[in-house]
């Protein structure tokens, strides 16, 4: 390598370089994850109760014996990614020869079916062929005057009518709903104050009640109702304290003491956003003072000294943006939708690392 007059200028085109191939292929490592949950390789080592060989794991996918090489490289980046750790295992009981094994890290254990913190659906709806392909239309949408998603500017449909098209496709997101909820668990038990007192509930937008099923595991005497689009809710049953009725939230919403907005929110702009906490509002009225909207969605705090976490805040931003026109917002921005609803208080309390909890007060 010729040797520069100016050192630092070439280690910062360097650095430059890396940095920008980095994000370039950073979806390989999100497809590689995307083919592991398709694999089951998670499941296939936590069912196999100890480290898992190569030979073993390609046996257990039941891959074609000349890709077990393929597969080694795949668990490669995934184990440099945080997902596997490689230990090494005695190859036969007695003998010296040492084989590479690997076990599952407290993220792949996320990907572990049948139990309750299981993201697989989650990464299924995220990484949809239909969300990724829409992004070789981002220059035309962005020329074009007409105020569209991205989504609807490369399929011709907006994202609603996509998902209501078929009952698989919204399955399929339903699904990544309610993984996403199940979530929820460790911060309500952390937040349980917020729920404790309140004598009825409507989870406005809530899917197939991922959270409202959890709620009522933990307060059984609060009244919940389930409130989503008939086409979503129409089929479910609950109990008497867990029901499911269909219905507008942007008409009216059925009264409660309190109202729950969780990844609602973030799907709308300011306008619509403001339409459905004022109908929030009047579905508590009648509890006065003593009614309040719980609100679960991002703070965006581009301050923090998280910048993993920012990042992600801003990924999903611009998710929100492509797919519904919606936003994830700033504490600014949340103070002022907030007032602008009529309510005269908040607080934000930070749950699940990248999301927030906001108790709003009439
Ligand atoms: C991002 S999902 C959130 C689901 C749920 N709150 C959760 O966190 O799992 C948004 C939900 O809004 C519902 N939705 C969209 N438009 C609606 C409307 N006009 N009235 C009621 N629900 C609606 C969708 O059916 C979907 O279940």
């Amino acid at each position: 390598m010729a040797l520069s007059t100016n050192g630092s200028e070439e280690s910062e085109l360097y650095h430059a370089q890396i940095h920008l191939y980095k994000h370039v292929y950073n979806f390989v490592s999100s497809m590689a994850l995307k083919s592991a949950m398709e694999l089951g390789i998670a499941d296939a080592i936590h069912n196999h109760g100890k480290p898992m060989t190569l030979t073993e794991l390609a046996s257990s996918l039941k891959l074609h014996p000349s890709k077990v090489n393929i597969l080694y490289r795949f668990l490669r980046l995934l184990t440099h990614n945080g997902f596997f750790v490689k230990t090494t295992v005695k190859s036969n009981e007695g003998e010296k020869e040492e084989d590479i094994a690997y076990s599952l890290t407290p993220s792949s254990k996320l990907l572990i079916s049948g139990k309750s913190t299981c993201l697989s659906s989650l990464i299924k709806g995220a990484l949809h062929p239909s969300s990724i392909d829409m992004w070789s239309s981002s220059e035309k949408w962005l020329k074009e005057d007409k105020e569209q998603t991205l989504f609807e500017c490369a399929k011709g449909e907006n994202y609603w009518d996509f998902l209501n098209r078929d009952s698989d496709t919204l399955n399929m997101f339903q699904d990544a709903m309610a993984a996403d909820s199940r979530m929820f668990k460790l911060a309500l038990k952390e937040n349980k104050h917020v729920f404790e007192g309140l004598e009825s509930l409507v989870d406005v937008a809530g899917g197939t009640g991922g959270v409202t099923k959890l709620i009522h595991e933990a307060f059984p005497n609060i009244k919940c109702t389930v409130f989503d689009q008939p086409q979503v809710v129409g089929n479910l049953t609950g109990n008497e304290n867990l029901n499911f009725v269909g219905g507008d939230m942007f008409k009216s919403i059925p009264p409660a003491d309190a109202v729950l907005l969780k990844w609602v929110l973030h799907d709308w702009n300011d306008e619509l956003s403001l339409q459905i906490l004022k109908n929030s509002k009047e579905a508590i009225s009648h509890k006065g003072k003593d009614g309040k909207v719980i609100i679960i969605d991002i703070s965006i705090d581009e301050t923090s000294d998280d910048h993993g976490l920012t990042e992600l805040q801003l990924e999903y931003d611009l998710v929100m943006l492509t797919m519904f026109l919606g936003k994830e917002r700033t504490k600014t921005e949340w103070d002022k939708l907030i007032h602008d609803a009529g309510f005269s208080s908040y607080k934000i309390i930070p749950i699940s690392g990248f999301k927030s909890l906001i108790e709003v007060y009439p």
